[in-house]
């Protein structure tokens, strides 16, 4: 098989920050995806329904004329979110869901939220609507093993909001452990996950591969080989509850090889050929479109797209572009160690 036609794709999980860097991005996704859930953890965050129209309107003006692109908007809960605000918003289309992030568990979620039981009565509205929850499911507690924090996730917190809140549309986002993806296939008919192309290319191993490689950190961090077997598994499967969350998170370079380094892999520009060779290796290529193009649509209730796209395979492997300019400084571009022959045509 050298050439594939499948439903153009979509990326429910990406960051597209602000300003000069926002321009930069926002072209690298919407070349190749039809749609986006966009990431609220700005500084200051998007807060509110008028946060979110105006920052709507910064993307889109990001936009390249040619592409036929949509981005939806996220709010981030607080403890002071007013559940009618969010119904509002909510109900007049100005946002599509709402992101949790424990208080401190990554980039720019300090105003997060401590406690899970302050937040109740916002997610049973949000039931009552139809709300979609995103998750950052990690604990923040510092005396947890950072490799353990979506386990323990999982067992203290999302069980919790799954058992009191059944029909609450969720998605765990960016999953990395074997026993999300357990928890995710046993979990409410409503529960989903979403799953990025590092962590289904990258094991640990890939953090100090002969030195400390900041440009392989992210948050949830990089797992055991046997976590990312598990996700392999999973994303290959055609399974349902599980699709393509990119959780494409730019840095500029100096922010990443730093004393204390940010939390975030920029995968946007090769995503769709990095993926499309992970599925092939897998022998799985009859499965990439339900994962990046189909399984996300069903869980947030939409039609998958009428467009098509074209994934050839060429001869020799791709020379990747190394990195993205912005200003005068740099962004490095995700690019796994193994070769990679397919690119969108
Ligand atoms: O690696 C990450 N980067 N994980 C997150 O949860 C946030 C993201 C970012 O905003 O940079
Ligand atoms: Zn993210």
């Amino acid at each position: 098989m050298n050439e594939i036609e499948i439903i153009k794709p979509d990326d429910w999980h990406v960051h597209f920050r602000d300003g000069e860097i926002l321009k930069a991005v926002v072209p690298e996704t919407s070349r190749d995806f039809s749609r986006a859930i966009v990431m609220p953890n700005l500084i200051p965050p998007v807060l509110n329904e008028k946060d979110a129209i105006e920052y709507k309107k910064r993307i889109l003006k990001a936009v390249p004329y040619k592409d036929n692109f949509t981005p939806f908007m996220t709010l981030y809960l607080t403890e002071h979110t007013n559940k009618n605000d969010l119904k509002e918003a909510y109900l007049n289309q100005s946002v599509f869901a709402a992101k949790l992030y424990p208080a401190g568990a990554t980039t720019n979620s300090s105003s997060g939220v401590k406690d899970i039981k302050r937040i109740m009565p916002i997610l049973e509205t949000m039931t009552e609507i139809g709300m979609p929850l995103l998750i950052h499911g990690e604990v923040t507690n510092k005396s947890i093993d950072i490799f353990d924090r979506e386990k323990v996730f999982i067992d203290t917190v999302l069980d919790f909001i799954c058992r009191k809140l059944p029909n609450l549309k969720i998605t765990l986002e960016h999953i990395t452990t074997k026993e999300a993806v357990l928890y995710i296939k046993q979990g409410n008919k409503s529960l989903a996950a979403s799953i990025t192309p590092h962590h289904l290319a990258l094991n640990r191993n890939a953090l100090f591969d002969g030195g400390i490689r900041p440009h392989n950190y992210c948050l949830p961090i990089l797992k055991r080989e046997k976590h990312r077997e598990a996700l392999i598994k999973v994303a290959t499967s055609g399974n349902e509850k599980f699709f393509l969350g990119s959780d494409t998170a730019p840095h500029l370079i100096a922010d990443k090889e730093n004393s204390c380094g940010c939390a975030g892999v920029f995968n946007a520009t090769y995503c769709l050929s990095v993926l499309t060779q992970i599925f092939e290796n897998e022998k799985k290529l009859p499965y990439l479109e339900k994962f990046i193009s189909i399984n996300g649509s069903k869980h947030y209730n939409l039609k998958t797209n009428k467009l098509k796209i074209k994934l050839v395979k060429t001869s020799k492997p791709l020379t990747f572009q190394k990195k993205l300019n912005v200003n005068n400084q740099n962004i490095q571009i995700f690019n796994p160690d193994f070769p990679i022959f397919w690119k969108v045509s």
